[in-house]
């Protein structure tokens, strides 16, 4: 089937942060040489504050990236190298590298290290909920963070510690739960609003603080420190990761997806803690791992809601809430 020469996108006018659709955004022409494969989108999805980096972090950007938003997305190969793993018609999902043109329009460009097959249980929404937020959940607690990886010879040793995740109820923290429940991980506190404890708490929490009746930083520091944790895995960043400080074992770690945990340091902080802000990499060998986890009922992805594309706007405004969501905003771009 030829393709079309253009083709309907989001288009993110940067000059005034504005999103419409476009009709005549140019099909892209995947480069072999670069392992590049061409894919037709079916579903993509936005990441909260994502609109921000382009116009924040310009020199993060790729000089040749069209300002298309989405960088998760599930579809279907339609051009590959003859010797790639992926070839026409599988059917793959993926985070592309936000530093790329985006997927939020029909056809769009992955590279082979980016790709996962989709598993056929997973639907196209399902699937497209996964890749950002379960990566960078994996990424923190297994590669950064000591924890040692489900199925590893030494994942017993996660039964000794205790973890605190901040936005335990959000896409990524959702994410972080669940891992380190399937890793072992002894005790898991999640930080979340009071509609959300009960979902925490079935997503393997063992304990949840109500964020609006409880001080995050008191809750760390009474009683003797009891409540202190080994690892403290924030999602939420300014003033809750401010006050992740106060619930930090003695040389445990701080890790931030969200702000640089130096900056919101309380000024008389006294202590060892390692700490940093993480940027995931896309890795589809990764997602692959995550989704047998899925495929054995070990964890699951959430859908908040599917709108069509005609309706980004309103899945744009849903992800901006940042708060009482259930699980990733999907936007359908096939129907
Ligand atoms: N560095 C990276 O590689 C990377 C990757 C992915 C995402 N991110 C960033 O990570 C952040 C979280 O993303 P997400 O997709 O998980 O967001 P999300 O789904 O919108 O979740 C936001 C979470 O924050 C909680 N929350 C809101 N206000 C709070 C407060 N004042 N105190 C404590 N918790 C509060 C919400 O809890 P309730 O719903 O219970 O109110 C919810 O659990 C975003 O800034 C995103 O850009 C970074």
């Amino acid at each position: 089937m030829a393709l079309p020469k253009v083709q309907k996108a989001v288009f993110h006018d940067l000059k005034n942060n504005n999103l419409s659709i476009i009709y005549d955004s140019p099909v892209p022409a995947p480069d072999f040489r670069k392992r590049q494969h061409l894919v037709h989108v079916m579903t993509t999805s936005p990441c909260n504050n994502e609109l921000t980096w382009p116009i924040n972090y310009p020199h993060h950007m790729d000089a040749d990236r069209i300002p298309i938003p989405c960088n998760d997305m599930a579809g279907v190969v339609v051009e590959a190298p003859e010797d790639s793993s992926f070839q026409p018609g599988t059917a793959v999902f993926c985070r592309t590298t936000a530093a790329r043109t985006g997927d939020a329009r029909e056809y769009t460009i992955a590279i082979e290290s980016e790709l996962a097959k989709k598993p056929d249980s997973l639907g196209w929404d399902e699937a497209c909920a996964m890749p950002l937020s379960a990566e960078t959940a994996w990424q923190c607690l297994f590669d950064k963070s000591g924890l040692a990886v489900p199925g590893s010879p030494h994942v017993d040793e996660n039964k000794a510690k205790r973890v605190l995740i901040t936005g335990a109820s959000g896409s990524v923290g959702m994410w972080v739960v669940q891992l380190a429940k399937v890793a072992g991980v002894g005790q898991i506190v999640g930080l979340a609003g009071a509609n959300s404890v009960g979902f925490v708490k079935s997503l393997g929490a063992n304990e949840v603080v109500d964020y609006k009746a409880i001080n995050l930083s008191t809750w760390g520091e009474s009683e003797g420190g009891k409540n202190k944790v080994d690892l403290v895995f924030d999602c939420v960043g300014g003033k809750a990761l401010g006050n992740c400080w106060s619930c930090v074992k003695e040389g445990g770690v701080l890790i931030s997806v969200t702000d640089v945990p130096e900056t919101f340091k309380p000024k008389d902080f006294v202590g060892n803690v390692t700490n940093f802000f993480f940027i995931m990499v896309s890795d589809g060998k990764q997602l692959e791992k995550i989704a047998e986890l899925v495929e054995k009922g070990l964890c699951k992805p959430f859908v908040d809601s599917v709108w069509n594309f005609e309706q980004f706007q309103k899945a744009f405004d849903r992800v901006e809430l940042k708060s009482g969501l259930k699980g990733k905003v999907i936007i359908k771009v096939e129907e």
